[in-house]
């Protein structure tokens, strides 16, 4: 996390935006600390699904007033998210979410594919960016899987250099980890795969909260990430570089267009939900502008909402990291030095003795306390850190909208829990 100003965050506004955050549970205010696998929503984001079926809802390209108020909203959607990751907005395409998203794209990057040629993944993703590289084995692509520093969860950036060779044909890497909080070098890596003359894909979902993508400065092929973890909603939503989009053939039905972005956009799209992406990346813009009123267009907005709401993060980790280090018998899994924060986000996973993370998740339940155990489809990673067979992990998700009151609840709780 790269925040290096001194903006002021409101975190009173930004709470205020969230109706959910005033859910009670047991007569405890609920902690949402469950971010990671998908973050509450601002009312902006309601008001647009709701304006949506109000004022809009009918399918793309008709020749009267709904449908095209529809196709204006897609538009804006595109436009939207093309300021949220810097490119142009016929390089966005839509999606059912990250994971299907990705299996379409590497079923049509597959065709172009021979046996012998390689594809490389990490330990440290999240399977819905090995597992649909990995159905390419049934065409005689063969996978090579980097590994990770077991010491501190990063990767191994050297076996990633033996790993990629002239057979490699695309790398694909995760921006952030979801399970450890892990950020990758992905601009260097990138280099290293246009070195080869190898592809770039980007898995940016865990990322996508915490730090602004620039998909330009990056200079990958492809990345994509799910809105749902962006405070917006349920979908998922890749960058293809235009020439790439153009290049490579998605299966598709034959009426439906060959223009991208909507060749590769199948069947008919949750058009509501749509809305409901351009409302989230202007409720982040508005947070910047609400931190930093001089800002001038969308994209400088939202660059000032997550250099704020960074600061604001990194505060939160620090104060959990402290915590959880002074409780006996906690494992915590990643980066723990604050010399080193700018390696990892706001996401954190630990064991507590023999505990079953299971265990441990229903007790914060029942105190209000939204936590996730488990592996959360990271299985390489749970694998490898020697945990799958014994539940996984308790992961803690801090996101702009938590406190420090919340950090120490959940302190609080699992110093209760450990004396049990
Ligand atoms: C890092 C990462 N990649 C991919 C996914 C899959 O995203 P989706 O649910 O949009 O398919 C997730 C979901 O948790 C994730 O955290």
């Amino acid at each position: 996390m790269h925040g290096t100003e001194n903006k002021i965050f409101d975190i009173a506004w930004a709470r205020e935006q969230f109706p959910s955050l005033k859910l009670q549970v047991n007569g405890h205010a609920a902690a949402f600390l469950d971010g990671p696998a998908g973050t509450q929503v601002p009312k902006q984001l309601m008001d647009a699904i709701q304006n949506y079926f109000v004022s809009a809802n009918a399918n793309t390209y008709g020749a009267f007033l709904t449908s095209r108020r529809n196709d204006e909203t897609i538009r804006s959607a595109r436009a939207a998210m093309a300021d949220f990751f810097n490119c142009d907005s016929n390089e966005i395409v839509f999606g059912q979410n990250m994971t299907t998203i990705t299996f379409a794209l590497a079923r049509a990057i597959g065709r172009e594919l021979k046996p012998v040629d390689e594809i490389v993944v990490t330990t440290l993703d999240h399977d819905a960016n090995v597992a649909p590289w990995r159905a390419l084995e049934e065409r005689g692509v063969v996978i090579r899987q980097v590994d990770i520093r077991e010491t501190d969860c990063t990767l191994d950036l050297d076996d990633l250099k033996r790993k990629i060779s002239a057979r490699t044909k695309l790398v694909a890497v995760g921006y952030a980890s979801n399970m450890v909080g892990t950020i990758n070098p992905v601009a260097e890596i990138t280099k290293l795969a246009h070195a080869a003359g190898a592809l770039m894909f980007i898995d940016a979902v865990h990322y996508a909260p915490h730090g602004l993508i620039n998909v330009k400065t990056l200079d990958c092929d492809f990345l994509v990430c799910s809105p749902y973890k962006f405070f917006g909603p349920h979908m998922g939503t890749l960058y293809g570089k235009r020439e790439h989009l153009e290049k490579f053939k998605p299966y598709k039905v034959r009426p439906a267009t060959n223009t991208s972005p909507e060749s590769w956009e199948t069947g008919t799209q949750v058009q509501e939900l749509i809305a409901g992406i351009g409302a989230a990346v202007d409720y982040i813009a508005e947070l910047g502008r609400h931190c930093d009123p001089s800002v001038k267009g969308r994209r400088e907005a939202l660059q000032a909402a997550y250099r704020a709401t960074q600061q604001y993060e990194t505060a939160l980790l620090s104060r959990l990291i402290a915590g959880l280090q002074a409780i006996p018998d906690v494992r915590i899994f990643g980066i723990t030095d604050a010399k080193r924060f700018d390696e990892r986000c706001s996401t954190l996973s630990f064991r507590l003795g023999n505990h079953h993370p299971t265990e441990i998740a229903t007790f914060l339940g029942e105190r209000g306390i939204f936590t996730w155990d488990g592996n959360f489809y990271a299985l390489n990673l749970s694998e490898r850190l020697d945990v799958e067979q014994r539940g996984g992990v308790l992961r803690v998700g801090l996101v702009h909208y938590n406190t420090a009151d919340e950090v120490d609840r959940l302190l609080a709780a699992l110093r209760e829990f450990a004396s049990l």
